[in-house]
């Protein structure tokens, strides 16, 4: 198995969720936080009604996944801002997946904000504030054993596949995914299972068809980047997911 510092059994606190074990063996609590980070934490903010917006949108999305065949922590949303999942082992990974450049890919690379990618790339990130998250080569994964070679091809091809069916899936809100994050964690039968959130904290989403480079931005960015109109852009999200 590999090397994980997230053990199940641990009440847990991130930065925008709190994680507690529930009377029920195996299943969790995710209670989502208003609370916003960005730039590893440098960056520190409130986005009002984020924890119930994040966690509707994410319960949507994890159930249309499992519906295509994608297996996922998700339960049931117990609360806007509450969902129970199954209890995992986490991978100490960041699964990202880029459609178009932007961010981080355009900041390292000098390629143009936009950029189509074709094919998407599938990047690994480990999961590590101390260390800034940094990309990892296949060689750096396998020196520090934060999955078998088996677990890299299952995740990324996992990756793959969600990328596919959620591209579709905003393609029908009118939305066009340019990139996101997913995190996996296993079960206790060593199957590989989606977990964490999908959310427009962890996707950079742009209205289709509206060129203008703020106008267009519906996610964690305008946060970031100081662009305004963030609650309404969070919520013209979860009202486009739960209209589709
Ligand atoms: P990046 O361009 O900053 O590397 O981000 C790629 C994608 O991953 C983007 O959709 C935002 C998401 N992301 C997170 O969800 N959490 C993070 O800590 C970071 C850095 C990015
Ligand atoms: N969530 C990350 C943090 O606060 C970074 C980001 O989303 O930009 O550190």
């Amino acid at each position: 198995m590999p090397n994980s510092p997230i053990a199940p059994g641990t009440p847990y606190e991130g930065k925008a969720k709190i994680l507690t074990p529930t009377a029920t063996p195996g299943i969790w609590q995710i209670f989502f936080k208003d609370d916003a980070t960005a730039f590893n934490a440098q960056k520190r903010g409130e986005i009002r009604g984020k924890g119930e917006i994040n966690c509707t949108i994410s319960s949507h999305l994890f159930q249309f996944l499992e519906h295509q065949g994608i297996p996922t922590h998700f339960v049931r949303q117990t609360a806007p801002n509450c969902m129970e999942v199954h209890a995992l082992t986490m991978f100490a990974l960041e699964v990202v997946v880029r459609n178009r450049a932007a961010g981080s890919l355009c900041r390292e690379t000098g390629l143009p904000l936009g950029l189509e990618l074709a094919p998407p790339l599938v990047e690994f990130y480990y999961k590590n504030d101390a260390l800034g998250d940094p990309l990892l080569t296949p060689d750096r994964l396998r020196l520090l054993n934060l999955a078998t070679p088996q677990q890299v091809q299952t995740l990324t091809e996992m990756a793959q596949q969600i990328n596919g069916h959620l591209c579709r899936f905003f393609a029908e809100c009118g939305i066009l995914l340019i990139d996101f994050k997913l995190e996996f964690g296993w079960n206790d039968h060593g199957q590989v299972i989606l977990a964490d959130e999908i959310s427009p904290d962890t996707c950079r989403l742009w209205l289709a068809g509206e060129s203008d480079p703020v106008q267009r931005v519906v996610d964690k960015d305008r946060f970031r980047h100081d662009l305004g109109g963030v609650e309404s852009a969070y919520q013209l999200v979860l009202e486009r997911v739960l209209r589709r």
